[in-house]
């Protein structure tokens, strides 16, 4: 895919987002928030990092947490869709000067090859995975299900998307589209038209799994939210009704998004990372598709219903910088 023009050959080098890797400088409470309110599940803990899952999740795990001075994404990571993708991927990233190293495995994830997108956010990309095989007491009765239903906390079923901030939204849409044959679905222009301040991005036909938003701060690098999906619009009132009891500063929602009209929760973790409890979403069937591209004024006049957004919405991220505690004033 090229700049909203004419669309080259499909590629489909990358399945699907594969896991986060999460800082906290809150350890305990942030795998409890994970655990007891999210409802996820321990797998594996071994230096220092704890890996979960969701019920859901047909890898053996899908975040990694791990005690920091501060919070943010270590990296973010894709599944390609075969060992020779994985290749050729990383040729194009050496060709193009993003060649970066290669990561060993990881608790059942392959080799993963290392780099950085124009902002400076980490990725992985690796194929071999090991799909989780559940325990005795966590079998589902459905042999076709990857766990039995978890039904703890908001009950997330599986990851869902992530959201980046950048101070060029457009440079971090063409790496992805270029490089790796991600759709993008929908785009903000700036009020200036010179440049994005929102690009939402996927490697199917999934609405979103990659988005950009504008960085309004002076830090780059850094995560805006992490989400996973619940079954129902329901569970994310369910989810709301949770996180309030347990004092879970709530920022947003439950409301939809008008971009993707995806419906949300937007909580702050105890170390501080946004993270998003999240249900559908629109899917995208045409196998050549054309981002909608919204203007500044068509955006800001909000088409649909779903509550307005705080204004820290579009400065808050992880790691925090002093910044943000001036913008926001
Ligand atoms: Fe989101």
């Amino acid at each position: 895919m090229t700049d909203h023009g004419e669309a080259a050959e499909p590629m489909n080098e990358l399945a699907h987002l594969g896991h986060g890797a999460l800082l906290t400088p809150t350890l305990d409470e942030t795998l409890s928030y994970f655990v007891d309110l999210l409802g996820m599940d321990v797998v594996e803990e071994s230096g220092g990092s704890y890996y979960l899952r969701a019920y859901g999740d047909y890898e053996r795990w899908t975040v990694r947490v791990t005690a920091a001075d501060r919070a943010g994404a270590e990296y973010v990571s894709w599944r390609t869709t075969s060992p020779q993708a994985l290749q050729r991927r990383v040729a194009w990233l050496e060709e193009h000067g993003y060649g970066g190293r290669w990561a060993g495995p990881e608790h059942g994830k392959g080799p993963a090859y290392e780099f950085e997108d124009p902002d400076g956010h980490t990725f992985r990309i690796y194929y071999e995975t090991e799909r989780y095989v559940a325990p005795e007491g966590k079998r589902p009765v459905i042999p076709v299900n990857v766990q039995a239903y978890a039904g703890r906390g908001a009950n997330v079923h599986h990851l869902d998307h992530v959201n980046l901030l950048a101070r060029d939204v457009r440079a971090c849409r063409r790496f992805w589209e270029e490089g790796f044959g991600l759709r993008t679905y929908e785009i903000i222009e700036r009020p200036d038209g010179d440049g994005e301040v929102g690009a939402w991005m996927s490697s199917s036909i999934q609405g979103h799994e990659l988005i950009y938003t504008q960085e309004n701060t002076s830090g780059s690098g850094r995560m805006h939210h992490f989400a996973y999906v619940v079954e129902s619009r329901e569970d994310v009132l369910r989810a709301a009704e949770i996180m309030a009891d347990a004092r879970i500063y709530i920022e947003a929602g439950p409301s939809r998004h008008t971009a993707i009209q995806g419906f949300y929760l937007y909580t702050r973790e105890p170390g501080g990372n946004r993270i998003e409890v999240a249900n559908g979403g629109y899917l995208v069937f045409a196998p050549d598709p054309k981002p909608y591209v919204w203007t500044a004024e068509e955006w800001a006049e909000k088409p649909g219903w779903g509550a307005r957004i705080p204004p820290e919405f579009h400065v808050y991220g992880t790691p925090v910088v002093d910044r943000e505690k001036e913008m926001l004033t």
